[in-house]
């Protein structure tokens, strides 16, 4: 996540990115100090997820008071889960319903934004957020060292996708077989965008559905 030019002019940046873990990805902490050095007078954010926000945007807002940004608004935007360890997305129909949901919900979001609204961020049940956070900090440390339950069946053709794909650059072929250099952020991009459905997470995930968001294609990610 670079600075591109056109955000350092703007008055405006929205910050929108998936929970991880009950929390703010790693990644995310990172652009925060970045984002620091142009300070834009309203910054929102939407936090992507599969409808536990928890307290992801209220974690938001700290970091960036203690970096003096300040988060003017926040909304919880709920998806279908792509956390395959767990489980698949759904039905189609369930995440047909979601992105309907989502996209009404962007509607009024985005003429709120338009207004520069200060208001609340979103949040989740006071007993998520307690427990959640607490879970969050205890995992958050080692989420790079997560990559040691990555494995391929026997369909891996080593065709690449993976390693183009990881935005934290964490994969590579060696004499045919795939290596992880523990760096992982756990977007779990690779096991989701394997062309031939391969690449695994752990004991489950060989009888999950792989998600894609529709309007995503392969090349919107490649590095
Ligand atoms: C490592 C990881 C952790 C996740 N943790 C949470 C979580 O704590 N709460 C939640 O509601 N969703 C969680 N998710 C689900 C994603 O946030 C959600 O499925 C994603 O934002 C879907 O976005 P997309 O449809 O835009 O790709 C997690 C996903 C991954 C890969």
């Amino acid at each position: 996540m670079d600075i591109q030019k056109q955000a350092v002019n703007s008055e405006a940046v929205g910050l929108i990115f998936p929970v991880h873990i009950w929390g703010v990805p790693k990644r995310v902490l990172s652009f925060l100090d970045k984002l620091k050095s142009i300070s834009p007078r309203y910054i929102f954010a939407l936090a992507n997820n599969a409808g536990q926000v928890s307290n992801t945007l209220v974690q938001l807002k700290k970091e960036m008071a203690f970096r003096n940004l300040t988060l003017s608004s926040g909304w919880s935007i709920i998806m279908p889960s792509n956390y395959i360890p767990w489980g698949g997305p759904g039905s189609q129909d369930k995440q047909n319903e979601r992105f309907q949901v989502a996209e009404l919900k962007l509607t009024t979001i985005t003429e709120k934004v338009q207004s520069r609204i200060e208001m609340p961020v979103e949040k989740g049940p006071l007993w998520q957020r307690i427990v959640f956070t607490c879970l969050y900090k205890l995992s958050l440390p080692y989420v790079h060292k997560m990559d040691a339950k990555f494995w391929t069946d026997e369909k891996c053709n080593h065709c690449g996708v993976c390693v183009n794909i990881c935005p934290a650059q964490n994969i590579d072929i060696q004499y045919e077989k795939l290596t992880w250099h523990n760096h992982c952020e756990q977007c779990l991009a690779c096991i989701q965008w394997c062309p031939k459905e391969s690449l695994q997470y752990g004991k489950k995930t060989p009888v999950y559905p792989r998600y894609h968001h529709p309007e995503i294609k392969l090349r919107d990610l490649m590095n």
